[in-house]
């Protein structure tokens, strides 16, 4: 009998626990490596990896996978390759809605961070520098009356937008950038009459700040690049909590080195955890560690879904959140 559970990284709590009441659980010592994850997926060991955004289901390893579900501890299924998951009938879970609230926090933090230079501030208290309250000490930029352009307008895209509102910010959104699509009153519920869509050349050139919450899909890969960096106003604030790679991050780098734009704030990063050269030496960031979902309450939910989805996999249920419902129905 194959084990239910591959668990590659232990869930917080109550993920375990769920887990081992559930089924039977294996939970190697140390992380595996590419190949041995590969081998696990196709040894017949295993029904259902509980897994992680580093560990990477590409098309090879699904080919020869036996395994019929992977639980993703995470909303982000840009690690799997969902086309190759469902033509092999593996079904995947992930974690959405419960870090909603705690991600669209995180892109208000580096909106603030770096609009009020948050980071330099905090290194000038602890080099002993401040002496006092001085009328031109660390200026930095309102956000009352500015611009906030939301890439995305989904779950935390909206949220992001919710937040901003309440700070006197304008919001506008493109839905589905670099392309467009139709989005009727009704879908925009709360926001008619407060959020306007644009198009994506025009948020580009209306925003203040630029707030990234698309998923990294092959039509999000590098949607900030050189080029979309040049057309942005040269005081505008760039902000991803979405994913590294939908920004090309050398040429973020090039336009904040050479006033292209003016400042950045980034969860995320293309090849994390590396940072592209330069990013780390430049004032006008904030750079913080993928901590979008990063709060207590918020990582035991996410374990309580993702040992949830994982459960129902094992017992050849649909899992509360599918991926790739499809997956099964073939
Ligand atoms: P969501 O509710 O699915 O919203 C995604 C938005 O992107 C929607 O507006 C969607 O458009 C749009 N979209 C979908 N596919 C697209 C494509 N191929 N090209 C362009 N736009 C596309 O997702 P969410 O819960 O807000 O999460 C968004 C992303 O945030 C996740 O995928 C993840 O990568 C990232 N994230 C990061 C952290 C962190 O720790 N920093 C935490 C959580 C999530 P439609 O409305 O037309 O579908
Ligand atoms: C985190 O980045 C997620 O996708 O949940
Ligand atoms: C600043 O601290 C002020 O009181 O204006």
């Amino acid at each position: 009998m194959p084990t239910d559970f591959l668990v590659t990284t232990a869930l917080p709590d109550p993920g375990m626990t769920m887990l081992h009441e559930a089924g039977s659980v294996v939970l190697p010592r140390a992380r595996l490596s590419s190949d041995e994850l590969a081998e696990a997926c196709r040894s017949g060991e295993f029904r259902v990896v509980v897994a992680q955004l580093g560990d990477i289901f590409d098309e090879s390893l699904l080919n020869a996978a036996t395994i019929t579900g992977i639980s993703n501890y995470a909303v982000g299924v840009n690690n799997i390759d969902i086309a190759s998951a469902t033509r092999q009938s593996i079904m995947v879970g992930n974690t959405p809605g419960v870090l909603t609230d705690a991600t669209a926090d995180l892109a208000m933090l580096l909106i603030l961070g770096v609009a009020r230079r948050c980071v330099e501030a905090d290194q000038f208290v602890r080099s002993g520098k401040f002496t006092g309250w001085q009328p031109e000490l660390l200026l930095g930029h309102d956000i009352t009356g500015k611009t906030l352009g939301i890439a995305g307008f989904g779950r935390i895209g909206r949220a992001t937008a919710r937040r901003a509102l309440s700070f006197g910010m304008h919001v506008a959104f493109c839905p589905r950038p670099p392309g467009d699509r139709a989005v009727a009153d009704g879908e925009l519920g709360e926001f008619a009459g407060k959020a306007t869509h644009l198009s994506w050349p025009e948020l580009i050139e209306a925003s203040d700040f630029l707030s990234l919450h698309v998923p990294l899909t092959d039509e999000t890969h590098h949607l900030v690049n050189g080029d979309v960096l040049s057309r942005m106003k040269t005081s505008a604030v760039l902000v991803n909590t979405a994913r590294g790679p939908v920004v090309d991050e050398q040429a973020l780098v090039s336009a904040l080195s050479n006033g292209v734009i003016a400042g950045a704030g980034l969860d995320v990063y293309e090849a994390e955890p590396e940072l592209a050269r330069g990013l780390a030496d430049l004032p006008n960031t904030v750079l913080l560690p993928h901590v979008g979902s990063a709060t207590i309450a918020v990582r035991a939910n996410m374990a309580r879904l993702c040992a949830a989805n994982a459960i129902a996999m094992a017992r050849a249920e649909v899992p509360p959140h599918p991926v790739n419902p499809e997956a099964w129905n073939r």
